[in-house]
């Protein structure tokens, strides 16, 4: 349900705190990434080991620690998270952020993050109903601040009433709302192909082109993102493993056509491989020895087409299926006779003359060709074509649901 999302959580000094570490345990159940931020007060309550022991990665706590600011930087901290959420969050800490205080690293991370926060408060029932307090929640709330509780009931105090921190399987759950409300592919499967694929001449030697993945992977990585159950079938690349991906690595296109039938059913398939037209008709069994008289002659077979074969017309053809045109000339024109011939829904054109620099840059300028017409995308990064592709992916089944 979580799974590649990122969490920072932020504890801050309550007896509450001892649930945060339950909190990260459920949450990492659930596939999400969880990192810490410790407050001075919550420090009282548990201790920075602990933390780092449940989430498995570094906790931070100070605003001015020479290894977090050369590392990491208090302001990356709140950029690389999905979620910032505050579990416990004291009366103090709400109070700074509703006035936008930043003294130490949470109240910093909170005042420089533009992500979205969820915030679980949890203090004595005097302070919560104290006109303050809530001053301060209805400032946060105007702002889009999350909130799940407090909840009524015994306090650590000895009195009753609301000001108890909800129990994490609460928090888990507002958490999985939150995303399941930004996952506009949730509940969908997705099937991506990315890289070149390495055609075997004998066991040593192979063909292959310059595809470098990163097309693929960003797409993969963007649909996981929102959402989808994604499976990225990939040639072999230098590309991390997207998170929250189940990735399947092969080498041949024949691999990989085996490899994306097994994957199926897919609401949505994108074909942004680089599948080697060819491969070597028969490929030696043992090395080939210069010294046998003249260089071979290597003679080629066609491979299958990948995108024509799962787009062909059939129980398991995705409902919507996305092939690229990689081109050095008439890039819209090629595009376009390739849509029809492949019966794909859509093409995602690019130039890869050698002087656009696309084929292993991090830059793409595309066309996208559908049934409808096309359109000309301005130049961008490889993971901002991923994440438009995906915003019209969404529209796309949304009106074919
Ligand atoms: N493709 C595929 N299997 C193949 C060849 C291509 O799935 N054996 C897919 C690519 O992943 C891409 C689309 O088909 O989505 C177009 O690839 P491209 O190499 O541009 O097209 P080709 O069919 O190889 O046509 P040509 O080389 O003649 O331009």
């Amino acid at each position: 349900m979580l799974h590649g999302k990122r969490v920072l959580l932020i504890v801050s000094g309550g007896i509450a705190a001892y649930k945060s570490l339950d909190l990260i345990r459920r949450l990492r159940e659930r596939g999400a990434g969880v990192r810490c931020v410790l407050t001075a007060g919550g420090a009282h309550f548990v201790t920075p080991l602990s933390l780092a022991a449940l989430s498995e990665d570094t906790v931070f706590t100070d605003l001015f620690s020479l290894t977090t600011e050369s590392e990491m930087g208090h302001i990356r901290l709140s950029r690389e998270a999905d979620l910032l959420v505050v579990a416990p969050a004291t009366a103090d800490i709400l109070a700074k952020m509703a006035h936008g205080r930043a003294d130490d690293l949470a109240t910093t991370a909170l005042l420089a993050t533009d992500k979205p926060v969820l915030i679980a408060p949890a203090m004595n029932v005097r302070m919560w109903n104290h006109a303050a307090t809530q001053a301060n929640l209805r400032t946060l709330e105007s702002r889009g601040v999350l909130r799940v509780g407090p909840v009524e009931g015994d306090m650590a105090c000895g009195e009753y009433g609301p000001g108890r921190m909800s129990e994490v399987m609460e928090i888990v759950a507002a958490v999985e709302s939150f995303f399941a409300d930004r996952s506009p592919l949730a509940g969908k499967r997705a099937l991506v192909t990315s890289g070149p694929t390495h055609e075997p001449i004998d066991p040593v030697r192979y063909i292959a082109n310059r595809a470098s993945g990163k097309q693929g992977h960003a797409i993969a990585a963007a649909l996981a993102r929102a959402g989808a159950a994604t499976t990225l079938v990939t040639g072999p690349t230098h590309e991390p493993d997207p998170a929250g991906v189940t990735v399947v690595r092969i080498e041949s296109a024949a691999e990989m056509l085996a490899a994306c039938k097994a994957a199926l059913p897919a609401d949505v398939a994108v074909f942004a491989a680089a599948v080697s037209d060819w491969r070597i008709a028969a490929q030696a069994g043992q090395k080939i020895k210069k010294n046998a008289g003249a260089p071979p002659q290597l003679s080629l077979a066609e491979n299958p087409d990948i995108l024509a074969t799962l787009a062909a017309p059939g129980n398991l053809r995705p409902r919507l299926v996305i092939g690229f045109a990689a081109e050095t000339e008439k890039v819209v024109e090629n595009a376009q006779a390739k849509l029809k011939r492949k019966r794909c829904d859509w093409i995602v054109a690019n130039d890869v003359s050698p002087a656009t620099g696309t084929f292993g840059g991090s830059d793409n300028t595309v066309h996208l060709v559908t049934g409808k017409g096309v359109e000309d995308w301005p130049p961008m990064s490889k993971t901002d074509v991923a994440a438009r592709l995906i915003e019209r992916i969404g529209m796309a089944l949304a009106e074919r649901a």
